[in-house]
């Protein structure tokens, strides 16, 4: 196909660009991956993670989905989070949403899209806990662009409520989780100003505290022991 054409002839260029710049780039990426971010944003096709930020291939380990969820049953998204925390040893970790996003604005209306309407009924559960405050908001973007905020915040939350993020902190590994926010209008980020790096910002309930290690195998024999003392 002509399009398809288009984009290997565009590949092509881009690669031959950044050999020329630096002939080493593909060959030592290749040899090892070693970021120092995490990215956890939304699919939408507006907010392409490595190009808002400037980073180049190997700067960035991206996970993205539609309005950028951290689902506790979802294996996808906390696999990225394992592998990227435990073995790259990223150090920042930043949920990116989006405002006027899609997905959450499919999630305050009654429309039926089909199966994703499984995947937004997180969304839908957060505007029903915060809706007085979110349907307080006159406009109807302002009021979309509100929930846009409150999500990246959930996700956060949900983040940090992981073992494996406690599990990191608690190793002292040198881990902070962001809530940022992208502006589709004006291609600005927004810092919301969540700088969690420890197991103490989180409350009490959603603390993951490791299991009571097992009791070592003699500690039967010494009671058999006893046993046979007293008889
Ligand atoms: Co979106």
């Amino acid at each position: 196909m002509k399009v398809l054409t288009q984009l290997a002839e565009n590949n092509r260029s881009w690669a031959r660009r950044i050999s020329q710049i630096n002939p080493k780039f593909f060959p030592t990426l290749a040899a090892q991956q070693a970021p120092e971010y995490l990215w956890i944003g939304c699919s939408d096709s507006r907010v392409p993670a490595n190009e808002i930020v400037g980073l180049l291939p190997g700067e960035l380990f991206v996970h993205r989905n539609i309005a950028n969820l951290v689902v506790h049953t979802d294996l996808n998204c906390l696999s990225v989070v394992q592998y990227s925390i435990e073995v790259l040893k990223v150090k920042h970790v930043i949920v990116c949403g989006h405002y006027r996003c899609g997905g959450v604005k499919a999630a305050m209306g009654n429309t039926q899209f089909g199966l994703i309407d499984n995947w937004l009924r997180n969304i839908k559960d957060l505007y029903a806990q915060h809706r007085a405050e979110v349907d307080s908001i006159h406009d109807p973007d302002a009021r979309l662009d509100r929930l846009c905020e409150l999500n990246v915040a959930r996700q956060v939350s949900n983040l940090c409520h992981t073992s494996i993020v406690q599990s990191a902190w608690r190793n002292g590994q040198d881990l902070m989780i962001h809530g940022w926010i992208y502006g589709l209008h004006d291609g600005l980020i927004h810092d919301l100003g969540f700088y969690v790096s420890s197991v103490d910002q989180i409350p009490d309930l959603y603390r993951v505290v490791p299991a009571p290690a097992p009791q070592p195998v003699n500690a039967k024999v010494k009671k058999g022991a006893g046993a046979a003392a007293r008889t």
